[in-house]
């Protein structure tokens, strides 16, 4: 199984300004690849706060939400399902379904605990040239691991697109 991280930060480390604040300011060459990557794999994993900030769920892809509760009111959407999986679990569940691949779409604790948890194999980060100051880093706690940068790209409008692998 794949399971790969997809984040955008901002130059100066952040992927939001706080917890409500929708990823809406990255580029569109992340986009564009942020669609490619979580299509290819099918399903997407993020937490209820990323959920809520995106209004809709991903299209085309089954949508899975860490939450602590079933969704309701406008949360509730037909199709997305919630999780309180461990990350591990939660993969073995997706094998069996058939997905040779998962998509963790964040915030900062989904991230966090998908990465901490070792099941993590490649991270698709894109840095773009903007700066909030202040905010929410793509981890939320100390982590030790080693990666290999195995494709960058520069775009015109110069966003860095990076792809890494998590060392074993
Ligand atoms: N730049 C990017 O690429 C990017 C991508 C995605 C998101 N973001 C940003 O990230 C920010 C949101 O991140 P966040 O860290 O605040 O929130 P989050 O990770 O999106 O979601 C946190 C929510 O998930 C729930 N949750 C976490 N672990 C759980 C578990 N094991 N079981 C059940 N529920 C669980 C939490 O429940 P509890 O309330 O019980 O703790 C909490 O409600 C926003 O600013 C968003 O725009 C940026």
């Amino acid at each position: 199984m794949i399971c790969f991280i997809s984040a955008a930060l901002t130059t100066d480390g952040f992927i939001g300004k706080d917890s409500a604040h929708a990823a809406f300011w990255t580029s569109k060459e992340d986009k564009k690849r942020f669609i490619e990557i979580t299509k290819r794999a099918g399903v997407v994993v993020m937490g209820l706060n990323t959920y809520r900030t995106l209004g809709k769920p991903l299209k085309d892809r089954l949508n899975i939400v860490y939450s602590p509760e079933k969704l309701t009111g406008a949360d509730a959407v037909a199709g997305v399902e919630t999780t309180t999986k461990a990350p591990s679990d939660l993969l073995a569940d997706l094998a069996g379904r058939g997905f040779t691949e998962v998509a963790i779409c964040g915030g900062s604790q989904i991230y966090t605990m998908f990465m901490e948890s070792g099941v993590v194999n490649k991270l698709y980060i894109t840095v773009e040239p903007i700066v909030f100051g202040s905010g929410i880093k793509l981890f939320n706690k100390s982590l030790d691991f080693r990666l290999t940068l195995e494709k960058s790209v520069t775009t015109e409008s110069g966003s860095l697109l990076l792809e890494y692998k998590v060392n074993k």
